[in-house]
C-alpha cells in the first residue's frame, strides 16, 4: 500500500467519529513500535516528522524508515506527515521526499526570536496567507494540508510561542475559506511538552463545537496532546532522571475532545518520556551490558506499550480495513 494522504484518513475518522494518533517520529525504534501497535490493533496511522526530526534525519533515512514501516505492513494506511513546517521551503523539501501531507505553521514567526528562543506570533493576515501559499503548492500534487489558528504556549525547542492564544471562532470561516486547508489545529488550552499545567488540567472545550459549525468541511486537530502518564516520570525519575512537576492531558478529556469533533491526536512527548524511560531503566538494571540492541529494544517496548493503548483509546483501533486507500494521484482530484 502507498502512503496515503491526511484528508482521506481524517475525512474516514470523521465518518466513524473517531480521533487518530498523529505519532512524531526520528528513529527507527520509534517507527517500529508504532507499526507494531498499528499492526495489532488494526489502526490507521500518521507518522509525523517535525523539522528537527528531518534535520536529525538528514532526511533521506527518514524517508526510507517510513517506506520501510509501508512495505512491511502493506495492509495499513498510514499517512507520512510534515509537522509544523515553518516555511514554503520546508515544505517543498517535505513533499519533494514524498510526504504525503504537510502542516504549515503561519501561526507564528519561525524567523523571528525572543531571548528565549520563542518565536512571536504572525498576523491574521500573514497567517492566511503563508497557510495559502502552502495549499497552492501542495494541492495540485494531491498531498493535504494542515494550518493552524491560535498559538500553543510550551517549552518544545523548535515550536516555541512566545504566548498563548487561544483560536478565535470568529477568525475560522475567514480562514479556512481563504487558505483551503484540509485540516486546522485550534488552540483549546493545550501546550507542547511535558509541563502543560500549573494546576488541575483544563481545556476550553467548548470551542471545539463553535469552531467546527463555522468550518463543517474542516477537520479539527489537537496539539499537545500528551497526557505525560505519571508512572513514566516516575519510572524516569527512579532511574537517574530529574523532571519535576511534569502534567499532561487526561485521557478522559482527549476522549471528550474526539467527542466535540477532533480527529488528529498529536503525540510527541509520550514516545519521549516511554522511551528514555524504558532505557535509563535498562542501563541502571544492566550496567555491564553496551549492546545497544537491548537498551533502545527496551525503549522500543516501552513505545510499542504506550502507543498501542492509545490507538485503542482515541477509537481508531479497529478501522484499518474500513476503506481504499487513495493515492496522491487520485488525491489531485479533490483540489481541481
Ligand atoms: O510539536 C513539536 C514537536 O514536539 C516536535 O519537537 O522539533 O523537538 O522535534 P522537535
Ligand atoms: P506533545 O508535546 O503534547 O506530545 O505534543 C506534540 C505535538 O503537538 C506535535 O505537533
Ligand atoms: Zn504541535
Amino acid at each position: 500500500m502507498p502512503l496515503v494522504p491526511l484528508k482521506q484518513v481524517l475525512d474516514e475518522a470523521n465518518k466513524g467519529s473517531y480521533g487518530v494518533g498523529a505519532y512524531n517520529v526520528n528513529n527507527m525504534e520509534q517507527i517500529q513500535a508504532l507499526m507494531q501497535g498499528a499492526a495489532e490493533t488494526r489502526t490507521p496511522l500518521i507518522l509525523q516528522a517535525s523539522r528537527g526530526a528531518l534535520e536529525y534525519t538528514k532526511m533521506v533515512y527518514l524517508k526510507h524508515l517510513i517506506l520501510a514501516a509501508v512495505e512491511d505492513n502493506p495492509d495499513l494506511p498510514v499517512v507520512c506527515h510534515l509537522d509544523h513546517g515553518p516555511n514554503l521551503e520546508v515544505v517543498k523539501q517535505a513533499i519533494a521526499l514524498g510526504f504525503t501531507s504537510v502542516m504549515i505553521d503561519g501561526s507564528i514567526d519561525y524567523a523571528q526570536e525572543d531571548e528565549k528562543g520563542a518565536h512571536p506570533p504572525r498576523s491574521f493576515k500573514e497567517n492566511i496567507r503563508v497557510t495559502k501559499e502552502a495549499c497552492d503548492y501542495a494541492h495540485p500534487l494531491g498531498v493535504s494540508v494542515e494550518g493552524e489558528l491560535g498559538t500553543l504556549g510550551g517549552i518544545e525547542d523548535e515550536t516555541q510561542a512566545a504566548s498563548t492564544q487561544l483560536t478565535n471562532p470568529d477568525q475560522v470561516e475567514q480562514f479556512v475559506s481563504e487558505t483551503g486547508v484540509d485540516a486546522l489545529a485550534v488552540a483549546i488550552g493545550t501546550s507542547h511538552g511535558a509541563h502543560k499545567f500549573k494546576e488541575a488540567p483544563k481545556l476550553a472545550l467548548d470551542l471545539i463545537p463553535k469552531i467546527q459549525e463555522r468550518a463543517p468541511e474542516t477537520t479539527l486537530v489537537m496539539h499537545g496532546s500528551s497526557s505525560v502518564p505519571q508512572e513514566l516520570v516516575k519510572q524516569i525519575n527512579a532511574y537517574g532522571g530529574t523532571l519535576e512537576k511534569a502534567m499532561g492531558v487526561p485521557m478522559d478529556q482527549i476522549q471528550a475532545a474526539i467527542k466535540l469533533g477532533i480527529r488528529k491526536i498529536n503525540v510527541d512527548t509520550d514516545g519521549r518520556l516511554a522511551f528514555t524511560g524504558g532505557i535509563r531503566q535498562y542501563l541502571v538494571q544492566n550496567p555491564k551490558v553496551f549492546d545497544q540492541r537491548k537498551y533502545l529494544g527496551q525503549g522500543r517496548d516501552a513505545i510499542y506499550q504506550v502507543m498501542k493503548q492509545k490507538m485503542i483509546d482515541f477509537g481508531s483501533a479497529g478501522h484499518a480495513g474500513d476503506y481504499e486507500p487513495k493515492t496522491l494521484e487520485d488525491a489531485k482530484a479533490w483540489y481541481k
